[in-house]
């Protein structure tokens, strides 16, 4: 079986074609970007507006296949931007439509987590998702994708660009703030947000900022001290999961899950307890449509189709609400 899968949830517009021989025969992305970043909703639909074809046409010829050889198409129905989300929802049913055939919406953050069975060996992992928009522990518990634990506020990869944009490093400011970081040396005292198992990064960004313009400190330094701080934060209330779950599986999902920092930390803590961390190449940590086409993939084989009138989009479908059939 051949699947075609559609990311939109935010700034990408991609195409994945995945075998269910596990096989990726095309992952190809268009990245809606502005100097300074942040998303203006209507600008980025605009954005998948004028790409759309051309990824589909470009992924379908480094797959070699023609859309008579799709058995499946799969879509991102939510959670996501609505405006965004509403172009790959109507480029799959476009699709499902010219060529016959069956389409399926999937939830975007649970394909995060099902990629890492398709990339890796881990069976049931507990997933730290870390994006811009996105900052969730998930694991499967109880017959559903639970969330056990996420950000009160916005999502940490947000929260580093904004930071990056203060200290005027442009956009993606993510990896910038990685590079600096390792050349920092002094720890600098910054709030530690954890409620619960949830986490929080406004306060620290106001208190962030503020020390960076009384400029009593370096930007090697800030950065060091910001990712120690959040990185921790997320690393403790992700090992709580595990202990909480049991489970002896780790994966990194979302952008930030490129970062060298936290995926280092994150290794220390899966071997002090014992516990395998798996770490997927950033193709397929970053928004990809690869995930999409796999998740379409294995939930089709338990007889999953959505029908054209249930195929909407779901901006704020939470992880869940999803019936899973596939477990
Ligand atoms: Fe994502």
């Amino acid at each position: 079986m051949i699947c075609l899968g559609i990311e939109s949830t935010a700034h990408t517009f991609g195409v994945g074609i995945v075998t269910d021989k596990k096989k990726v025969l095309a992952n190809v992305r268009d990245v809606y970007t502005t100097e300074t970043g942040g998303i203006v909703p209507a600008q980025a639909a605009e954005h998948h507006v004028e790409c759309f074809d051309r990824v589909i046409r470009q992924a379908l010829d480094e797959a070699k296949l023609k859309l008579s050889d799709i058995d499946l198409i799969s879509f991102s129905q939510g959670p996501g931007i609505g405006h965004t989300l509403k172009i790959g929802g109507l480029a799959a049913r476009s699709l499902s439509v010219l060529g016959n055939i069956p389409l399926i919406g999937v939830n975007h953050c649970i394909a995060h987590l099902e990629i890492g069975g398709m990339c890796t060996k881990a069976k049931d992992p507990v997933l730290l998702y870390a994006s811009g928009a996105n900052t969730q522990i998930i694991a499967y518990d109880g017959g559903k994708y639970r969330i056990f634990g996420e950000t009160l506020d916005g999502g940490i990869g947000n929260f580093l660009d904004t930071f990056a944009r203060e200290m005027g490093l442009g956009f993606p400011g993510g990896p910038k703030i990685d590079a600096l970081a390792k050349k920092g040396k002094e720890y600098i005292e910054l709030p530690y947000v954890v409620k619960g198992m949830d986490t929080s990064f406004g306060g620290i960004l106001t208190n962030a900022k503020q020390k960076l313009q009384s400029g009593k400190y370096s930007q090697e330094d800030l950065c060091y001290s910001l990712q120690e701080t959040v990185f921790a934060m997320l690393v403790e209330a992700t090992e709580r999961a595990m202990a909480h779950t049991g489970k002896t599986e780790l994966l990194l999902g979302g952008g930030v899950a490129c970062n060298s920092r936290l995926q280092e930390m994150c290794k220390i803590m899966c071997k002090e307890r014992g516990a395998e961390c798996y770490i997927l190449e950033n193709q397929f940590n970053v928004d990809n449509a690869a995930m999409i086409a796999w998740l379409g993939i294995i939930m089709h084989k338990t007889g999953v189709t959505t029908a054209l009138e249930e195929s909407d989009v779901r901006p704020y479908e939470r992880t869940d609400d999803i019936e899973v059939t596939w477990k």
